[in-house]
């Protein structure tokens, strides 16, 4: 038996003076959702991806990295430019500097757990510090207004369990003229550990009048439509699902539209949406640099595939960029051979009656 299709949980989303063309969001992961990825993630069924962080730190705006972070070369509309930092000064500075590069929106980084971003206090850290947090919104809005940029707000559900202050800072963050958040079910003390909760979500979402996104552990279509209808919020957010899986948003849109799963991609399209990937890689980190953090999008792809492990070690071992991109079209061409359409992980049936597969449509239980 096929699932209740769900259309009205699959619709295009205002943000400013953008339509998204649907509300299924890319996460910002750094060190992954560079320009490239985010290009492809569209391009297989994302309605919006948001950068990489950029740190509000002036010294490091004109560092390579930071400016590769800044490239948005043939990205399509809107440009969502992610900045960290913990002064508001230097956040308003952040938000007119990427203004100036392309950026249509600014997302305000209050969600990364990682050291180097805590310890200077910024991301997840800033939620403990709620008048400061407040500062830095208010700042970045001032800076962005009158350019005409709508300002978003990524944060957790709390500092720690004892202290789960989304709703307040959300709350306040409305007040102070975010036109958009997202909540990811988890404290900065969970760093990426245990399971990420949707209440909090569900709460913010009934508590504002913003756009509210879920986001965490959303792994698959079922689970996609599970969060929207537990939290009614308005979008949903997938960050490690997507890790060399970025059909995974065109395979959430069929769910919800039509409420069966989507076959499996043919393994030729595979192919061909990694090869274009390490291209757009290699000429933007150049064929030396490109070769090393291609790697791992590669390695995320065939994880799951026969032979993807060996494969794997085999292609750490290469050091030039196009033997890597030859050696990734054979890996395919000779799985092509076998199965026509990329075959399935385990993991990949998500729920309990989704092992019935029709070469067409998998039809799971509702
Ligand atoms: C490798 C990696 C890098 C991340 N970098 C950022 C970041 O730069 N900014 C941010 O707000 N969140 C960052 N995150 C958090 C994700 O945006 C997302 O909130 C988190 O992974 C939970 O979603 P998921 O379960 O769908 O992956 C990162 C996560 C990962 C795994």
């Amino acid at each position: 038996m096929a699932a209740r299709p769900t259309p009205h949980l699959l619709h295009p989303l205002r943000l400013g003076a953008f339509e998204l063309p649907n509300n299924l969001f890319a996460a910002p992961m750094a060190g992954v959702t560079d320009r490239p990825f985010r290009v492809l993630c569209k391009r297989l069924g994302a309605g919006y991806a948001v950068s990489e962080m950029v740190t509000s730190q002036r010294a490091l705006w004109a560092t390579l990295k930071t400016s590769r972070r800044a490239d948005h070369a043939g990205e399509p509309a809107p440009i969502a430019v992610q900045i960290a930092g913990t002064d508001p000064a230097e956040m308003a500075d952040a938000a007119r500097y990427n203004i100036d590069r392309g950026a249509q929106i600014i997302d305000i980084n209050m969600g990364c757990p990682a050291k180097k971003v805590c310890t200077r206090w910024a991301g997840s850290a800033l939620m403990q510090d709620e008048p400061l947090a407040l500062a830095i919104v208010e700042a970045v809005v001032a800076a962005c207004t009158p350019r005409g940029v709508p300002v978003t707000l990524k944060m957790r559900s709390g500092w720690c369990a004892a202290e789960r202050n989304a709703l307040r800072i959300a709350r306040a963050a409305e007040g102070a003229g975010v036109a958009l958040l997202t909540v990811h079910g988890r404290t900065r003390e969970q760093g990426y550990g245990g399971v990420a909760e949707y209440d909090t979500v569900a709460a913010v979402k009934a508590a504002l009048r913003i756009p509210v996104v879920a986001n965490g552990d959303i792994d698959t279509p079922a689970k996609a439509r599970a969060v929207l209808l537990a939290t009614g919020a308005d979008a949903v957010m997938i960050g490690r699902a997507a890790q060399g899986r970025p059909w995974v948003f065109g395979e959430i849109a069929h769910f919800l539209a039509h409420g069966t799963l989507r076959a499996p991609p043919l393994t030729r399209d595979v192919q061909r949406w990694l090869l274009e990937h390490l291209h757009d890689h290699h000429a933007l980190y150049g064929e030396a640099g490109g070769l090393r953090s291609a790697r791992k999008h590669i390695g995320w792809a065939v994880r799951a595939l026969p032979g993807g492990e060996a494969f794997r070690a085999v292609m750490n071992g290469i050091d030039d960029a196009a033997a890597q991109r030859r050696a990734v079209q054979a890996y395919f061409d000779a799985l092509a051979e076998r199965h026509p359409r990329l075959p399935q992980a385990a993991a990949a049936n998500d729920e309990p009656g989704a092992a019935t597969h029709d070469p067409h449509a998998i039809a799971i239980a509702a």
